[in-house]
């Protein structure tokens, strides 16, 4: 990779991200740069070898790729602040903000900029996020694409459906977080003590994306092998229905979506 990479923002996706390209085979630290405003919270990454930088303009000296991961609220006042930095010809912004879309950057950078509007999970920490991606016309995409697979997989989609992608993909990693906790909170319930319990269930969680990917089947194809006639799998199941699993689900997304229109 040639390019020098800036991150403004080490927040949680920030340094998820930060520490996605730190694990790179073709990203040197040196070619890592962070800032945030207050720079004394950066220390702890001293020891990684990338370069800290306190100054906006010299980010932009520096960088040829601006990676942005500040919370939605403050983006305007930062785009206006980098605005007098961004080289056109030299620039690549990638921005990680939910909910503003790309001809609202337009208002305050130039609007040949290019731009790419991405929607990664924490899971870029371990080199294993699903990262959305949509952007503006422009020629720089293959370059960002190489510097994207460094966090996880790539799945590029319309600008339409980043909200979406935000609730799936982003928000999607904390559904699946509290569905092992309560996997394994049953587990404890009935014998297993919870380091045992975690075990088993993050390899049935790891056999079961395994099977979906390989098989190329659909989970209910996949249910069917498992739930023999009157059987525990299929009593479970159906309790779990009665209780609201696959509705609750559905609908803690439905309002998680609707919370960011
Ligand atoms: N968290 C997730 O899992 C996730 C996933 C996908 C996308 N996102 C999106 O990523 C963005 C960041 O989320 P987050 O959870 O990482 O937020 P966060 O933890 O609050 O981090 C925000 C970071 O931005 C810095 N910052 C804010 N304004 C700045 C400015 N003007 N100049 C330089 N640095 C600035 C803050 O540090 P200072 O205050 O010191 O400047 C902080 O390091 C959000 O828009 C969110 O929607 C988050």
């Amino acid at each position: 990779m040639k390019h020098s990479i800036g991150i403004i923002g080490i927040g949680n996706i920030g340094s998820s991200i930060l520490n996605g390209l730190l694990n790179s085979d073709n990203i040197h630290p040196s070619q890592l740069h962070i800032h945030t405003r207050n720079i004394s919270n950066l220390s702890c990454w001293e020891t990684y070898s990338v370069n800290i930088i306190s100054d906006k303009k010299l980010l932009f000296e520096k960088c040829s790729i601006i990676i942005i991961a500040v919370k939605p609220y403050q983006l305007k006042d930062l785009l206006k602040e980098i605005n007098n930095y961004i080289n056109i010809d030299k620039h690549i912004i990638i921005s990680a903000v939910s909910g503003i879309n790309i001809e609202d950057y337009f208002l305050y950078i130039n609007n040949k900029t290019p731009l790419f509007r991405i929607m990664p999970n924490t899971a870029a920490d371990v080199g294993s996020s699903v990262t959305c991606l949509s952007y503006n016309k422009n020629k720089k995409v293959n370059e960002v694409k190489d510097l994207l697979l460094n966090l996880g997989e790539i799945i590029e989609i319309e600008e339409s459906l980043m909200n979406a992608a935000t609730v799936l993909g982003a928000c999607g990693i904390a559904f699946v977080f509290r569905f092992i906790r309560a996997m394994v909170q049953g587990g404890i319930q009935i014998g297993f003590d919870s380091k045992t319990a975690e075990k088993v269930v993050q390899q049935v969680l790891i056999g079961a994306v395994n099977l979906l990917r390989e098989n190329a089947s659909h989970p209910e194809q996949e249910i069917d092998k498992v739930t023999t006639p009157k059987g525990c799998t299929i009593v479970g199941l159906n309790e779990m229905e009665h209780q609201g699993f696959s509705s609750s689900l559905i609908k803690g997304i439905e309002m998680s979506y609707k919370s960011l229109s």
